[in-house]
């Protein structure tokens, strides 16, 4: 399958852009942060920046907070191709603290784990667990509410990322500032066009369908980034970036007949919690609000596929 991971490969003075397996895929021209706008400051205080030294270059990507010293993001950020390895922590930092990377704080990754199941070729559990030294909160540091409703067709979710914004691979033009875009879950009949399995956005794969939303997708580099959803004025997270294209194949962002994957983090709560401890689930049914049911430690389980007002 053809399947384009949007982890961006950067062309730096040490490293060669020579990209030697799929799915990390040379840019094409016309490939960006497709309908961004910059997110408003402190907005997404769970986003981070993540680079990965790669044996094809440097890798930009970015990951999700997801408690004091968890960053989730995709399993294909942090595998190494050649050797069907985990690349190691010593490899990669990890950027917090501001929506402008320039800003941020840049600190080492102790620990990276991959999904067991990780599937490089069919880009399955696109998921990995990184640990950093526990952070401090502020505005600009929390860690995101996983979301736990169920998720429906023309559902409209908020990609971020620090992925492309112009044309051409120019990468002295990535984005300083995290980059925000609205996306659609599409319907399982398209949906399948680019993963035949596929049922619904309750189970690993979130998938969003560019024609409900012209204009608009995510794109190279901003692979583990988070794809969010706002209730109730709160933005939860729902998904990391994986993989986009066409039917036909096309990895060309945001064209018209184009879907995307995002790594579901509810459906992958339990082993989420079984490396990173505690993390917070949500939202709670207003009325029944209860910190007991907010938080899921290692090895509890909840529903999945739990409408949150039906709680
Ligand atoms: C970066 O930090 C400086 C100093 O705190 C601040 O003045 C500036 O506004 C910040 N830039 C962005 C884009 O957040
Ligand atoms: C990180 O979180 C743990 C568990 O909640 C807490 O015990 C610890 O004090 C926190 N560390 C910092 C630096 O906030
Ligand atoms: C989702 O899409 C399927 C197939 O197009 C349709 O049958 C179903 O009614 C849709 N559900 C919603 C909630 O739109």
């Amino acid at each position: 399958m053809n399947k384009q991971s949007l982890l961006a490969l950067a062309q730096c003075l040490l490293a060669t852009s020579v990209l030697a397996h799929p799915p990390v895929l040379s840019v094409p021209t016309s490939e960006r942060v497709i309908g961004g706008t910059a997110a408003a400051p402190d907005s997404f205080p769970s986003a981070v920046s993540l680079e990965v030294l790669t044996p094809d270059g440097v890798g930009l990507c970015g990951g999700v907070l997801v408690n004091n010293h968890t960053v989730v993001t995709a399993a294909h950020c942090v595998y190494n191709f050649d050797t069907n390895t985990d690349i190691p922590a010593a490899n990669m930092h990890v950027g917090y603290g501001s929506n402008s990377k320039k800003n941020q704080t840049f600190v080492p990754v102790h620990t990276v784990h991959v999904h067991y199941r990780f599937d490089a070729e069919q880009m399955t559990n696109d998921l990995a667990i990184l640990t950093i030294d526990p952070v401090a909160y502020s505005a600009s540091v929390r860690p995101a509410t996983i979301y736990s409703g169920l998720l429906e067709n023309g559902t409209k979710l908020t990609a971020v990322g620090w992925g492309l914004t112009i044309p051409g691979g120019n990468w002295a033009s990535l984005p300083d500032k995290l980059q925000e875009t609205e996306i659609v879950i599409g319907t399982p009949e398209e949906c399948r066009k680019l993963v035949p399995t596929y049922e619904t956005s309750n189970g690993p794969q979130v998938c969003t369908q560019n024609s409900l939303r012209p204009g608009s997708d995510t794109c190279q580099g901003d692979s583990g980034t988070g794809v969010y959803i706002n209730v109730g004025g709160e933005n939860y997270v729902v998904g990391v970036t994986s993989f986009g294209a066409a039917p036909n194949g096309d990895p060309t962002c945001a064209l018209n007949d184009g879907l995307a994957i995002y790594t579901h983090l509810y459906y992958y709560l339990p082993y989420i919690n079984e490396y990173a401890g505690t993390t917070v689930t949500g939202p709670a049914h207003r009325t029944h609000a209860n910190r007991r049911h907010r938080h899921n430690g290692p090895g509890r389980r909840r529903p999945r596929n739990r409408h949150p007002s039906a709680e």
